[in-house]
Order: C-alpha cells, then sequence, then structure tokens
C-alpha cells in the first residue's frame, strides 16, 4: 500500500576518484567521499536509517544506521562515514541488531500507537524500519509522553503538522534550509523534550513557510502529511508527468486512486527540478476539478444572449460555418487566432497550422507578444537563437549570478530555490530591479550590489555596465576576436565608449549611483562566470528587445557565454511559453523559427500539409483588435489564453472583442475572454491529455494523462475536429504522431520522439543528428548565427514620463501564490496568502497622500482607473508604486497603457504613470466590470 520510492540514504557524490571496499563480503566500488549507507545500498544491502534521506546530506542523529567497520572502535553510523579504500564493513550482526532494536525501543515509547488508523499507515519510515529491526517489546512502556499531548497544526491549507508524531529527525529542518532556502523550521529545546516548530513556535501559516511542501515530502512519519493524503487514503499507482504551472517545468509523480490524484510528488529524477518543487505545482491543483469547469460546448448568436449546450458536432460546426461565412464576406484575413502557451507543444502546433492551412493566413499570434516575444527577437538577432542557453543545472557551477527584472523565489521558485543554494556556498549576487525583491536580502544570502534603478531606465544601466567594462578594459579580448563579428563590435564599441554612456552621466536618469555601477560592472567582468537571469522587468518595456540585445553584447563581451556556470537566461513565464514560440505561433515565423517570407521553408510545409501557404507574416494581437475595431478583422479563435484580462488596456481588448462577429474560445473556464464569447469548447487541464511542454531551458519534458478529460475531448482532439469542419483534414490518433510530423518538418527537433523522452525522461533541443540526446549548453564551440553580433543599443527614455498629474510610476509582478491571470490559483485554497490585488506605496508618496495601511486608493493613469487596497512597505522606492495582476476586478490592465516595444510590440507593461489617492469606492470600470461579470454568469445554462 502506498508508492514506494528507492531512497539511497545520502546523496549521490561525484568525483573521478573511485574507492573499492567490502561490505558484507562484497566488493563495492564507488566515487569518493560516498557514504558507507549509500555504498550498501547501491550494492543492495539496505541499512535501517531514519534520519537520513537522499535528498539531503547526512546528519547522523538517529543512531540507527550503525555498523561495524573492521579495525575501527565502537559502531559508525553509516550515513555519515565516507567510504575508505580497503575499507570493510559489516551491516548485520547480533550486537547491530540488538543496538538497533533499543533504539527503536525509545522511538516507540514517544509515539503514538495509532498505526492501523494512521494516514501514513502502510508508508511509514518508522513503522518500516521496527519492522525491519525485529522490534518485539518496548521495556520503557508507551507513555513516553514527550509529545504525545502536543497539539496539531492544521492551519496550512494543504498539510497538518502533528507533534505528537515527530521522532525529531530534524530532516524537515533540513530539507527547509537545503532544498528550499526559507530556514522556516527550527528545534527548540533539548535531548526528549525537542521539538520541531515553525518560526518562534508560531503556526505554520503565521511563519516564514512558503509552503513549498519539501518537508512534508522529507518526513518519514505522519508528523508532516499531506492533507489530501489523510482525507483520501495512500495512492495505488503513479504516472509521470509535468507541472502545468510556471516555466521551470518541474516533473512530478501524479500519484492516483483510479482517476482521482491523492497527491503531487516532485519527481527525483526531473531534470529541471531533481524532487523539489513549489506551493503550486505540488499542492494548487484544484483547479482541475473544479465545479467552475465547464464541460459542455456552448453556443450564442450575441453575448447577450444565454448559452446554450449544444453537441459537439454543434458547436464545432457552428463555428467553422462562422469563420467561413466572415471569410467569404469580409476576405480571408478577416479571421484569425491565438495559441496557448498552457497548452502543449502538439496543441499549439495544431492550432497554428489550422490557422495557416485551414484559414488560409498567418494571422497566428500567442501571449509570448506580452511577454517574452523581444527575447525571441534580441536572442536571435545577436546569438541567432531565441532561447536561453543554459540548464538550471548550470546556476551551480556560477561565480557571478546576475539577476535583471525578475523575481525568481516567487515567479520560478523552484530554480529560485536552486539560486539561492548557490549564492549560500558564496557566489555573488547582483540584483538589477526598481524593487527589493526576496533575494536581495534572504537568510544567509545578502546581494553583493542591488542597483535599484527607475523604472524604465534598463538599457541606460546594462550601457553603463558595458561602458564601464570597455573602458576599463575588463573584456575578454581573445573571446570577442574568435567568436564575434568585427565590423559590428568595432562600430558597437565607437557607440559604448561614448560619455552619453556613463554611469557618471546616466545617474540621474537611472537613479542608480554610478559608483555602485562600477563596482558591480567589475564583478561581473571579473568574478569568474557570470551568469545572467532575466524577466519580465526586462522585456515588458518599449525598448524590451533593446535590453535583451544590451544583455547578450555584455555576455559576449565577458566571454560569459558557452559553456557551463555563464550565458543568458530568460526566466521564461508560463509553462510552456518557450514551447508555444518554438511550434510557429508567431504570424511572422513557421515552427523551428523560419520566416514565412522564406521560400525553401515554405515549400516544405507546403508539400507536407497540402496547401499554399501565404509569404507574408499576418497580424499581430494588436493589430487584430486594432482591425477589429476599424472593421476588418470579424472571427476569433482562442486557445486557452485570456485577452480581456492579461492583454494592456482592457477596455480596447474589450472593445474590439464586442466588435467580433464570431469569438471561439477553447478554455476550461468562462473565463474574461469567454465572456465575450459566442461559441465555448471545454478544454482540458494538464490532467487529462498527453503531450509536451519546453520549459525555460529548452527541456521538452512529457506531460501524461492521469485521467480522461472531464469534457470528453483533449484539447487537440477539439483542434483537429474544428479543421475537419473547415474542411481541411487533419486525421491524428495521438500527440505522439504530431510530434513525429513536428520533428520531420523542423530541424532542432529531428531527434525528438516519444520513445526517447520515455527513454531519457526529457531532452533539450536542440534534438538532432548533430546532439542525438539534446544539448544542454548552446552556443559552445560557435554562435548558432555564426559569429556574435554586438548591436548598437541606443538608450531611448519610456514616452511614459511622469508629470504633475501623474506624478508615481507603476510597476507589476506576480507574487508566488498566484499564478499569472490566476484562473487556476484563484481556485485553489492559495488564496488563503493572496485573495486580492493590492497597491505597495512607499511610506513617505503614501504619508504626502494621506494614505494609511489599508485604505482603497485610486489607481489613475492616461488609460484608466482602477481601485486597489495600499500597502505600506519600503520594498518599492519613493516614485514608485507596484500591483500584481492575478485578479481581474484589480484591473492592474485597465490602467496599463498601450505603449509597446519597438520592434515586437510587447506591451510596455513595467512603467505607467500614475496618480494614487485615497478613494471610499471601486472605480467606474470596476463597478461596469462586476455588473458584467454577474450578467456573463447568470447567462450560462446552469448560471
Ligand atoms: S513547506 Fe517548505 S518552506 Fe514551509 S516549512 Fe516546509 S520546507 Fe520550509
Ligand atoms: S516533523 Fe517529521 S521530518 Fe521533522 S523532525 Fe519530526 S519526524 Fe522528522
Ligand atoms: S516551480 Fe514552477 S514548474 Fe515547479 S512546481 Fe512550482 S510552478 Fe510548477
Ligand atoms: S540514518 Fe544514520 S544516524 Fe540516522
Amino acid at each position: 500500500m502506498g508508492i514506494r520510492y528507492i531512497d539511497l540514504g545520502t546523496p549521490v557524490r561525484k568525483s573521478e576518484r573511485e574507492v573499492t571496499l567490502e561490505i558484507d563480503g562484497m566488493q563495492v566500488t564507488v566515487p569518493e567521499g560516498t557514504s558507507v549507507m549509500r555504498a550498501a545500498a547501491e550494492a543492495g544491502v539496505s541499512i535501517p536509517k531514519l534520519c537520513a534521506t537522499d535528498s539531503l546530506e547526512p546528519f547522523g542523529s538517529c543512531r540507527l544506521c550503525l555498523v561495524e567497520i573492521e579495525g575501527r572502535r565502537g559502531y559508525p553510523a553509516s550515513c555519515t562515514t565516507p567510504v575508505a579504500p580497503g575499507m570493510v564493513v559489516h551491516t548485520q550482526t547480533a550486537t547491530l541488531a540488538k543496538v538497533r532494536r533499543n533504539v527503536m525501543e525509545l522511538y516507540i515509547s514517544d509515539h503514538p500507537l495509532d498505526c492501523l488508523t494512521c494516514a501514513a499507515n502502510g508508508n511509514c519510515e518508522l513503522q518500516d524500519m521496527a519492522g525491519v529491526v525485529g522490534l518485539r517489546e518496548v521495556r520503557y512502556g508507551y507513555d513516553g509522553a514527550n509529545h504525545l499531548e502536543a497539539t496539531k497544526d492544521t492551519s496550512n491549507p494543504y498539510f497538518t503538522f502533528d507533534p505528537a508524531k515527530c521522532i525529531v529527525c530534524s530532516r524537515c529542518v533540513r530539507a527547509c534550509e537545503e532544498t528550499q532556502g526559507t530556514f522556516a523550521l527550527t528545534i527548540d529545546s533539548r535531548g526528549f523534550a525537542s521539538m520541531v516548530s515553525p518560526g518562534q513556535k508560531e503556526d505554520f501559516m503565521d511563519s516564514e513557510c512558503v509552503s513549498c511542501g519539501a518537508c512534508v515530502q522529507a518526513c518519514p512519519t505522519a508528523t508532516l502529511m499531506e492533507k489530501s493524503v489523510i482525507d483520501k487514503g495512500q495512492a495505488e499507482h503513479s504516472l509521470v508527468t509535468t507541472c502545468a504551472y510556471c516555466g521551470v517545468g518541474c516533473s512530478f509523480r501524479a500519484e492516483m486512486q483510479g482517476n482521482d490524484v491523492v497527491r503531487m510528488v516532485p519527481n527525483k529524477d526531473g531534470h529541471a527540478n531533481h524532487g523539489h518543487s513549489c506551493v503550486k505545482g505540488r499542492f494548487a491543483i484544484g483547479y482541475a476539478t473544479h465545479k467552475d469547469r465547464i464541460t459542455k460546448p456552448m453556443i450564442r448568436a450575441s453575448i447577450d444572449e444565454p448559452w446554450r449546450e449544444v453537441s459537439w458536432e454543434e458547436a464545432v460546426g457552428h463555428a467553422a460555418a462562422e469563420f467561413k461565412r466572415i471569410q467569404a464576406k469580409y476576405g480571408r484575413g478577416a479571421v484569425g487566432g491565438i495559441t496557448s502557451s498552457r497548452c502543449t507543444n502538439e496543441e499549439t502546433y495544431l492550432v497554428q497550422k489550422l490557422i495557416r492551412a485551414a484559414f488560409g493566413n498567418n494571422n497566428v499570434d500567442t501571449c509570448a507578444r506580452v511577454c517574452h516575444s523581444p527575447t525571441g527577437y534580441g536572442l536571435k538577432t545577436t546569438l541567432g537563437e531565441s532561447a536561453g542557453t543554459q540548464t538550471f543545472d548550470s546556476v551551480e557551477k556560477a561565480d557571478v549570478i546576475v539577476v535583471i527584472g525578475a523575481n525568481p523565489t516567487d515567479g520560478h521558485p523552484v530554480f529560485g530555490s536552486r539560486m539561492k543554494r548557490r549564492l549560500r556556498e558564496g557566489a555573488h549576487l547582483i540584483v538589477v530591479d526598481p524593487r527589493t525583491i526576496d533575494l536581495v536580502r534572504s537568510p544567509h544570502i545578502q546581494a553583493t550590489h542591488h542597483l535599484k534603478l527607475r523604472p524604465g531606465t534598463n538599457v541606460a544601466v546594462v550601457n553603463a555596465m558595458a561602458h564601464v567594462i570597455v573602458t576599463e578594459g575588463l573584456w575578454n579580448q581573445a573571446f570577442v576576436n574568435s567568436r564575434c563579428e568585427e565590423p559590428a563590435f568595432a562600430r558597437w564599441v565607437d557607440f559604448i565608449v561614448d560619455a552619453a554612456n556613463s554611469p557618471e552621466t546616466l545617474e540621474a536618469e537611472t537613479g542608480v549611483p554610478a559608483k555602485e555601477l562600477r563596482e558591480a560592472a567589475r564583478l561581473y567582468a571579473t568574478g569568474g562566470n557570470g551568469a545572467i537571469y532575466y524577466g519580465l522587468g526586462v522585456t515588458e518595456h518599449s525598448q524590451g528587445s533593446t535590453m535583451v540585445m544590451g544583455i547578450a553584447n555584455l555576455a559576449m563581451l565577458t566571454g560569459n557565454i558557452g559553456r557551463e556556470g555563464v550565458g543568458v537566461n530568460p526566466v521564461r513565464g508560463q509553462n510552456n511559453v518557450q514551447g508555444a514560440c518554438d511550434m510557429g505561433s508567431f504570424p511572422h515565423e513557421l515552427p523551428g523559427y523560419r520566416h514565412v517570407s522564406d521560400a525553401p521553408t515554405r515549400q516544405l510545409f507546403e508539400s507536407a500539409w497540402g496547401v499554399k501557404l501565404e509569404p507574408e507574416p499576418g497580424l499581430r494581437i494588436p493589430n487584430m483588435l486594432d482591425a477589429a475595431l476599424d472593421g476588418s478583422f470579424r472571427g476569433i479563435y482562442i486557445e486557452g489564453e485570456d485577452i480581456a484580462q492579461s492583454d494592456p488596456d482592457t477596455q480596447h481588448v474589450t472593445a474590439a472583442l464586442r466588435a467580433m462577429e464570431c469569438v471561439v474560445v477553447q478554455d476550461i473556464f468562462l473565463n474574461e475572454t469567454a465572456k465575450f464569447a459566442h461559441v465555448f469548447l471545454p478544454g482540458s487541464s494538464f490532467l487529462e491529455k498527453d503531450g509536451t511542454f519546453t520549459n525555460a531551458e529548452r527541456r521538452i519534458s512529457p506531460v501524461r494523462k492521469v485521467m480522461p478529460p472531464l469534457a470528453g475531448k483533449s484539447d487537440w482532439e477539439v483542434t483537429q475536429m474544428l479543421s475537419n469542419a473547415l474542411g481541411y483534414p487533419m486525421h491524428y490518433h495521438h500527440p505522439s504522431e504530431i510530434m513525429d510530423e513536428i520533428a520531420r518538418l523542423t530541424p532542432t527537433f529531428h531527434g525528438v520522439s516519444y520513445e526517447k523522452l520515455d527513454r531519457l525522461g526529457s531532452i533539450q533541443w536542440p534534438c538532432n543528428e548533430h546532439s542525438p540526446e539534446g544539448t544542454p549548453t548552446m552556443h559552445v564551440d560557435e554562435f548558432v548565427r555564426g559569429k556574435g553580433r554586438f548591436v548598437i543599443t541606443r538608450y531611448v527614455p519610456t514616452e511614459e514620463r511622469t508629470s504633475r498629474q501623474y506624478p508615481l510610476i507603476l510597476t507589476t509582478g506576480r507574487i508566488l501564490s498566484q499564478y499569472n491571470v490566476g484562473a487556476q490559483t484563484r481556485r485553489t485554497a492559495n488564496v488563503a496568502w493572496h485573495d486580492e490585488d493590492r497597491l505597495e506605496i512607499h511610506p513617505s508618496d503614501a504619508e504626502l497622500r494621506g494614505i494609511r495601511e489599508g485604505d482603497w486608493v485610486g489607481v489613475r493613469s492616461r488609460a484608466g482607473e482602477t481601485v486597489l487596497r495600499a500597502v505600506i512597505t519600503e520594498r518599492v522606492q519613493p516614485g514608485v508604486v507596484y500591483t500584481t495582476f492575478h485578479f481581474p476586478e484589480s484591473g492592474a490592465n485597465v490602467i496599463t497603457t498601450d505603449n509597446s516595444d519597438w520592434a515586437t510590440n510587447c506591451p510596455e507593461f513595467k512603467v505607467t504613470a500614475v496618480q494614487v489617492e485615497p478613494v471610499t469606492q471601486p472605480s467606474e470600470w470596476q463597478k461596469r466590470f462586476r455588473q458584467f461579470s454577474e450578467e456573463q454568469l447568470s447567462l450560462l445554462a446552469h448560471g
């Protein structure tokens, strides 16, 4: 009963040198540094243990794993004793058996004996060990009573803490420190009186705990236990799949009872996460079976009419007829579609194929338009490939970590923990961010430099850093000479050495003290392996693409590219935003980032798909919306996207949706966009389909159907049905056939197959004849484009300036417990941590306006106004306010403007000039929003 995982007791050690020893008469050879316990386990000899587990450094507290070693006195603990050449170890002797029984007696004397009704029954290491050591009696009685009366803490929505069952092995404490890096747990008191406790004897919910669950996973007893296991019992089978939240792409085992998920356990063999997770992936999956799921196709003639539940055939037939009618009346280009970064690669590929082949135009775009499209443009231009250069593991070899406009501990928590581990080992940290993110100062971590720039001045900062490196002669001449284009570099040097780019000149503009910027630049250039990680704080600007190129310039200039420990790494937001881009979701690119104007590429797809393809790029999302308002764009197919919440200038988006004649939304919920739809096609969650996701390190990972789709069809089946109804036949039987087609048509995917994914677990593209098992590090000997290209990155201040009317700059970001538009996490117990978006404001700005903590404040920009509650904090600097955007009624995008990146139209979400003042009621937009939402919900058949 319960699913057991192999645990070799102590972590793997990597060493060139091997050691041979004898264990119970067997010769065993292991890398130097391996523990006796692990060496024995690898040879098939299992030594009893309680405080050791192979995900944590050994601690040596339980004394159950004692062994005899010839020539050594006493009984050393095998978990803390490293192997030595010629060592002769005995793990099973009469004396050891007696000692181990004694140890177990002590544990059991202070442990409740309710095994039969305990949630861990059948999957408890204490119970197992009592059996293994042959415990038959407890001479000390069963009333140790040191912990038995302790009260249970049920404050966390997802797990309980029952100190009565604690054996004080400290695995939880170590997991919180080593794996998660939060340091939320301590062991109080000493000896028998010792107790584990969150913070200063607080409840879990009041402590620093971020609910990652690492302690729950590490606990060998039922002390820390998932509530879902307490409710449902132990699982009976498991399937490996990939988290559908962020771009880290953690691998999980979905532990199941039939079609019911009992719990999600991070997969120790997962290459992106190595057995760790965050609160979202491990616990926040309740949305998948939430009562708000819409599982019946629906249609209606206008958005003021009630929805009518219909058959799949009728819904799809109606959508197809409408699209054909619109095309006949307004022209082929009057319809288009949006692919989803939440859906699988295979599904995304099919949607863009449908648009290009069945609609016959290139009007396809994706939500990367509003997040990482500048990454695509900037990295392709400079390095030749639109993707991050490293594996996540690479951070373990970084000496200087530069985090620009990203908040890994909230946005990419598992990678954030890895980064923190490396920082605790001594790597330096440079944070470039207007806000004091957690990384700047957290337990045992202190950023060497925090360049607290003014929002919108990224390019000035990156230019100033490059200026320092060039003018102080700190650049890597050998690398640049051999790896980069000479004329472009010479032109760039002329530009960058100009005094206009010096930190001193730019200090007034950026707000970053020149001295500190100089020191940071020197550290990055000379501190060893320098690795840059960046997020939406880089891309969502009017100079987003310029900044990406500025980062690439910096990495090339210092030779920090092409090996482990360095690189340029966009930390991608959504689970499959990399994949959505790879799969040809942009209007100008076919799968594999090949331009639609490239005749040989087009011919390849034309012969495979049997249609003529348009050689001109189609419309981007903002163009589609503008065209809807001017009457030339009348129908859209949106899969798994919520542009009415996620895109800038909400009122413009909703007006455009209202103007269309046929809006088809395929989603799991009636999201904000679906409230403007005429056809609703129920989508499937990641638990209900097969496919693949590609994470921020280009890692293609399997997604596996663990339960049947609630609406009867996976998303790829729905797209296929729509394509057939449109008259363009698709006949796939399984997503593996779609991947085979992708592999045939895309050079970077030539070597990818489901068989290989099953064999290797995951694959980092490019995977082809040159690198059959994938490519962990890119641009090793040469750049994908041949020579690296320096691009001149002139700083152009954004047009969005503060004024007397709008004196503050609003910038936005995410919080750990919520995810993007919140459609999923808002429907989970994660709302216990964050149930509304709030406005962070500096104490001095708050005082000036008479704003107190928790007050309602109106936030007014040139685009619109909304009302949020204020949080007064020094995390933000004076002149800057900040909010998250997880709740639609917050209207964060009502106030963002339609300014955008010059190259890609990525919206300038991170810079909006606003005024903030106390108010007493919601904004006019919020009132209209509430009324409209209520009306729309009442139009549902069961509404
Ligand atoms: S859930 Fe995570 S953060 Fe909370 S105490 Fe456990 S390990 Fe620490
Ligand atoms: S809570 Fe679990 S992991 Fe932590 S000390 Fe107690 S038994 Fe060990
Ligand atoms: S870090 Fe990202 S991928 Fe990993 S569990 Fe959390 S949300 Fe999922
Ligand atoms: S397992 Fe070795 S001392 Fe606990």
